[in-house]
Parts: structure tokens; sequence; C-alpha cells
């Protein structure tokens, strides 16, 4: 049965005469949502994946076969087209196919300069051309459900994930696509999973900007309702958008998001800088008091991007690459300082001043400008009050003052 263009489609239950492709399927949410499949009614599972399954995945796998499931796994490569087409062959062996989830991708991380063409098309391939084979080659089929897991990168942006984002947007335009053809499909957005797959590691740093991780479970029921849902595309993530936001300067952040995250932008001119509350600190604060006071700011900011624990504050003069500070994690922290200094800070912040120490005495004086003169002043303070002198004078004062400077002038230069 096909769903036409715009009905809504309620998926029936997960059928026991029938059979259901994961690619993807040894990986972390591939294996936790064969669990699912199973207890929701499944019995012929076929998980491919190119290598073949570890230790724990074996254990995860007998574990369904004693539940009654009967779990084909194959090796294949969901980017070539003969490995799918064998792989549709044996799923139909089973039991009639009935419904695929895309979940087979890889992350290769890296900021733009970083990229090339080979690892842009490493991680385009299992997303872009495996969806295309798999949508092709089912076209035959009676399929009750067609999900591409895709990633709320392409939605939000994510540093360093530009192939990442390109490859599943072509997800979520398939998704459209297929419908727009009268065949089933969903492509779900999703936001990180805690405890299995490809982000586990990366929980506290997801935290860190308002995003929390998924536990499998949570994911898992709302994937079942996603299911039921009919839209093509769904976004399932957990984000505090105020927090979420912080990250942008004001007037920076998309509309969109700033007004699902309370946040008045309209009015507010592009790029315009907001006054943080760090610097009405700074401005409040003793000259001498505000080195450290920026100190104990950019120790802070680097601790939250590093996901560390804040009771144990980072050495000074500790070098951030060797606790663990990536590329990736140094554009955020740059991004960070950037939004609560109000100043565009250069991309290679941190790899020129690799220390908690060394960031702050240059945000100190050579950002803000805060460093003290001999005789007492700031930079910048002694020509702003020579100005605001000038501006008190009169005309006439203004002339005769300037009169009296041009002859010195020439004495001098007589
Ligand atoms: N984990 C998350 O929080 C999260 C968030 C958003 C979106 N997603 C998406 O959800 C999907 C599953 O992620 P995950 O966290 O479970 O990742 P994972 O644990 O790394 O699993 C991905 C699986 O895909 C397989 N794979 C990669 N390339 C393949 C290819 N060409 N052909 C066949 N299999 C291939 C890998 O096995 P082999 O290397 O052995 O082939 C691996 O088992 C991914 O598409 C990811 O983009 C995950």
């Amino acid at each position: 049965m096909r769903a036409s263009r715009d009905e809504p489609r309620t998926v029936p239950p997960l059928r026991p005469d029938a059979s259901y492709l994961l690619t993807g399927g040894l990986g972390g949410l591939g294996l936790s949502l064969a669990r699912w499949m199973v207890e929701q009614g499944a019995r012929n599972l076929v998980l491919i994946g190119r290598g073949r399954p570890r230790p724990e995945a074996q254990e995860t796998l007998r574990a369904l076969e004693a539940a009654g499931a009967r779990i084909l796994v194959l090796q294949a490569d969901v980017s070539k087209r003969e490995d799918v087409r064998r792989t549709l062959e044996e799923a139909g062996r089973l039991a009639p196919l009935r419904g695929v989830v895309h979940a087979a991708g890889v992350l290769d991380d890296g900021v733009l300069l970083q990229q090339d063409w080979e690892r842009f098309t490493r991680v385009l391939a299992p997303k872009v051309d495996g969806a295309w084979h798999l949508h092709e080659l089912t076209q035959g089929g009676e399929l009750d459900f067609f999900v591409l897991f895709s990633s709320a990168a392409t939605l939000l942006g994510s540093p360093g994930q530009g192939s990442y984002a390109a490859a599943n947007a072509f997800l979520d335009a398939l998704a459209h696509h297929r419908r727009a053809l009268g065949l089933p499909a969903l492509s779900i957005n999703w936001g990180p999973w805690a405890e299995v797959g490809m982000a586990a590691q990366l929980a506290s740093r997801f935290q860190a900007q308002g995003i929390e991780a998924f536990s499998p479970d949570v994911a898992l029921g709302a994937f079942g309702r996603a299911l039921g849902h009919g839209q093509p595309q769904v976004t399932l993530m957990r984000v505090h958008w105020p927090r979420y936001l912080e990250q942008f300067p004001r007037g920076a952040a998309p509309t969109l998001l700033a007004e699902l995250g309370g946040r008045p932008e309209a009015g507010s001119e592009a790029g315009e800088r907001s006054s943080p509350e760090l610097r009405r600190r700074l401005e409040t604060a003793e000259p001498r008091q505000r080195l450290s006071l920026l100190m104990e700011h950019v120790q802070g900011e680097a601790v939250r991007v590093l996901g560390l624990d804040a009771s144990s504050p980072l050495e000074p003069r500790q070098r951030l690459f060797e606790v663990g500070m990536d590329s990736l994690m140094a554009l955020e922290l740059r991004n960070r300082l950037q939004n609560t200094v109000g100043a565009s800070l250069p991309s290679t912040l941190v790899f020129d001043y690799p220390t908690a120490e060394a960031l702050a005495s240059y945000l100190h004086d050579e950002v803000l400008g805060l460093r003290q003169q001999p005789g007492g002043s700031a930079p910048g303070e002694a020509e702003d009050s020579a100005l605001q002198r000038i501006m008190e004078l009169s005309q006439d004062e203004l002339a005769a003052s300037l009169e009296a400077k041009l002859s010195a002038l020439m004495e001098e230069g007589s």
C-alpha cells in the first residue's frame, strides 16, 4: 500500500510475516532500533554494515534471536548498488520487505581548510549514494515505511560538519521527493543520542550548547510516534533554546531560532553587538582586577567547551590542546569569547594564544584595550579626555588654540 501525497499515514504494527532492513544496523542506533523493532513485533530483520559485528553487537544479536527473531547480518556497502541489490534479494528470501531504515553513516569532521574531496565523498557516499540506491531498488515493492536517519546538524549547522550536514540535507530532500511521488518516506533530523552511537562521547559538549542528548528509550519512543505522524520530515531533539542562543551575538541568531528562544531579535541591526554582562563587570571593576576577571571568564568558558568538571578549573598556563581541546572546540571557544566580549576575534585565536593566561592577556590588552599606561590611564583614555577638552572649547577658543599651535610649529621649523 502506498501513501498518497498529503494523506496522514498510520504505520501498521510491525508484522511478524514481513522483513525489515536496517542499514548501519550494527552501529549504536541501529542495534537499539533492532531491539525496539523486535519488541514491537518484528520477526525478520536484515542488518547491514561493511564490517563484522563487534562482540557487544553479537551479544545483542543472540538476545534478539533468543526472543524469537530471525536476524540476517550481511557485510554490504550501501553506497554500492550491487551490494544493495544483493541485500534486498536476501531480505526478500526471508519474508516480503515492508520497511527500510537507512541509518548507515560516517563522520569525518574538520574545518573547511582541512577538508578535501576524498574526505567529503567518504561522508557523502553512505548517505547520498546509499539512500539513492535504496530509493531506486525498492520501488517495485510494497513498503510501509522508508525512514532516513538524518541529523539536526543540517538544520542548525554544526562546526566542522559541513560535509555531514550536506549529506543529511540530501536525505531530507529525498524524503520530500519520494512523498511527491506518492512513496512512503520520513527523514528524521536527530539530535544527539546518549549512551550509544557516534555522538555518545560528545554529550557534555552538546550540553554546553544547550542541547540535551536523548536516552535511547526516550529516542525510540519518539521514533515510534514520528513513524505514525505522517510528515515527510521530523526533527527530534531536546534543546534549551535560551542557552543555545547564547552562542550567537545579539542580532546574529537566525530569526526563527531567536523566536523559539524568546529572544527579541526584531529591530536590532544585523551583527549589532550587545553590551555583554562581562563588559559591564569589567567597566565597574578596579583596573587592576580586570585581568583576573578575564582569566576566570576564559577558564570557565574553556571548561564548558571541554566538558570538564567545573569544580576543578584549568591551570592558567595549561595548554588547552593538552587537555583535550581539538580544532572544533577551539572554534567553539572562540565563538563563545567573541560573543561575551562583544568583539570579532580571529578564527586562529586558540592556536595563537593556547593557554587561558595567554587568551586573557590578549583579550585584556589587544581586544579590549585595557592595558595600564605608566601614567595610570589605559590607552584610549588619554585620547578620549583630550577630545573631550576640545569639544568643550568655543569656536573662538578653538581658532586661537589652533593659531597658537601653528605658530609654535612654524617657529620650531624656522
Ligand atoms: N548518534 C547520534 O546521536 C546521531 C545523531 C544524529 C544523526 N545520527 C545518524 O544516525 C545514523 C546512525 O548513527 P550511529 O550513532 O548509530 O552511528 P554508528 O554507531 O557509527 O553506526 C553507523 C553504522 O553505519 C555503518 N556504515 C557506515 N558506512 C556504511 C556503508 N557504506 N555501508 C553500510 N554500512 C555503513 C557502520 O558500520 P561499518 O563501518 O562496519 O560499515 C556503522 O555500524 C547515522 O546515519 C547518523 O548520521 C546519529
